[in-house]
């Protein structure tokens, strides 16, 4: 079955992390496979009309401000639900749509193009989260490029007072909503029906923001590598023990509090953390792309052998699934409540996994599309730092040499 097109309809006064939700909500679901697009109503009002609009323009009773406002946002459902008649499955309207009937137009709009539609609002009160927002977001938009930083603090404060006039929070009469009050504590849902929703629902409610790390790693060398032999569960070779001693020096050094360990269940993986000296957890999601009948096969043999299996495998290597064994897509389903756990978590993590499992991780977080998940670089004896930011994650990678 098709899945049912839908919006989300971000709703919140400025500054409420809105456009942060939206990309993140647009990340997991590309990630999971579904297209996903952010329509940002103030990129449009800045590709219409040139960034710099003052307060007084966002002000209520200004009517030449409020005219064009409606333009800009007229245009971006044109192309929402132009892009969801075509290819797209779920688009996020990024707007402030704090107006009752800002919404009703939107929802309008959704119904007469048998559209589902959630509003996402994001509530907070906390004048420092707001402040921390204003300073870290903010200042660096477009609208503020070249202006004294107290001058853009004061004018985006004022910006957010024209749309306190009119807020008017979702009202249950107005269908689905998600509301997460101080960026995710609490969560309201109403009236979630359906499959993606739901899931929503649950991704909502683990993510916060944190900037600790995420350390990925595969497993140093094992005794198939260096046969080219995939699958399996080997030990480690004598260079990858190497890399196992040498992460257990580099790691403690960086790290600036004890991470989670979390291995897959294989002995390669077991055996690269087993010198750190951090509690491990052992967790079979993590574990390796299941190879079928081709488990324990070089890629030779497989061209050799199964020359069909081979190039199919070559033809589509993401939804390829192995005869009794996964696919790339079968992977990142699995991985799902892994990425549930890393958002959730509120100290850093070292992830020791394999090929796939780590390209599938590293997928999400630098938000590659999955065409291009099962090709990503991601070499043995390399250790993969990403810190959180506002808008993604910053990338270091350490490429260490095996200790023997
Ligand atoms: C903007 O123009 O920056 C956003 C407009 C809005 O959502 O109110």
């Amino acid at each position: 079955m098709r899945d049912r097109k839908l919006v989300l309809v971000m709703v919140g006064l400025p500054a409420r992390g809105k456009t942060h939700l939206a990309r993140k909500l647009a990340r997991y679901l590309s990630w999971l496979g579904h297209r996903a697009r952010v329509f940002n109503v103030g990129s449009y009002r800045r590709a219409r009309l040139g960034p710099a609009q003052p307060a007084s323009f966002f002000d209520p009773d200004n009517a030449e401000g409020r005219a064009a406002r409606s333009l800009v946002a007229e245009e971006a459902i044109e192309d929402m639900l132009e892009w969801l008649a075509g290819d797209g499955v779920v688009a996020i309207y990024d707007a402030t749509n704090t107006a009752r009937r800002q919404r009703e137009l939107v929802s309008s709009r959704c119904a007469s193009a048998d559209v589902d539609l959630v509003f996402v609002e994001s509530i907070c009160d906390d004048r420092s989260v707001i402040e921390d927002n204003i300073r870290g977001t903010k200042l660096m938009s477009p609208d503020y490029e070249g202006v004294e930083p107290e001058a853009a603090a004061d004018d985006f404060r004022a910006r957010i007072g024209h749309y306190e006039r009119i807020y008017e929070p979702v009202a249950d009469d107005e269908g689905s909503y998600i509301k997460l009050i101080d960026l995710g504590d609490k969560l309201v849902a109403h009236r979630i029906e359906g499959y993606l929703p739901s899931r929503l629902v649950s991704f909502l409610l683990s993510t916060h923001v944190t900037h600790c790390a995420v350390w990925l790693t595969r497993h140093g060398e094992s005794l198939y590598n260096l046969a080219s032999r995939i699958g399996g569960n080997p030990d480690l070779s004598t260079r990858g023990e190497g890399y196992a001693r040498a992460l257990a020096k580099f790691l403690p050094e960086r790290a600036e509090q004890p991470p989670l360990v979390w291995t897959s269940t294989l002995k390669r993986a077991i055996q690269t953390a087993r010198h750190l000296p951090w509690e491990q957890h052992q967790i079979r999601a993590l574990d390796e792309i299941h190879a079928g009948v081709c488990e324990g096969l070089t890629y030779s043999q497989i061209e050799r052998q199964m020359p069909d299996e081979f190039n199919a495998r070559a033809r589509d290597k993401l939804r390829y699934r192995y005869p009794r064994g996964e696919s790339y897509e079968d992977v990142i389903q699995r991985l799902e409540p892994i990425i549930i756990a890393l958002e959730r978590r509120k100290q850093p993590v070292l992830v020791v996994g394999h090929n796939a499992v780590i390209r599938s991780l590293y997928a999400y977080f630098m938000d590659w599309p999955p065409e291009v998940c099962p090709h990503l670089d991601v070499p043995l004896h390399t250790l993969i730092e990403l810190s959180p930011t506002a808008y993604g994650c910053e990338e270091r990678r350490f490429a260490l040499e095996p200790d023997f």
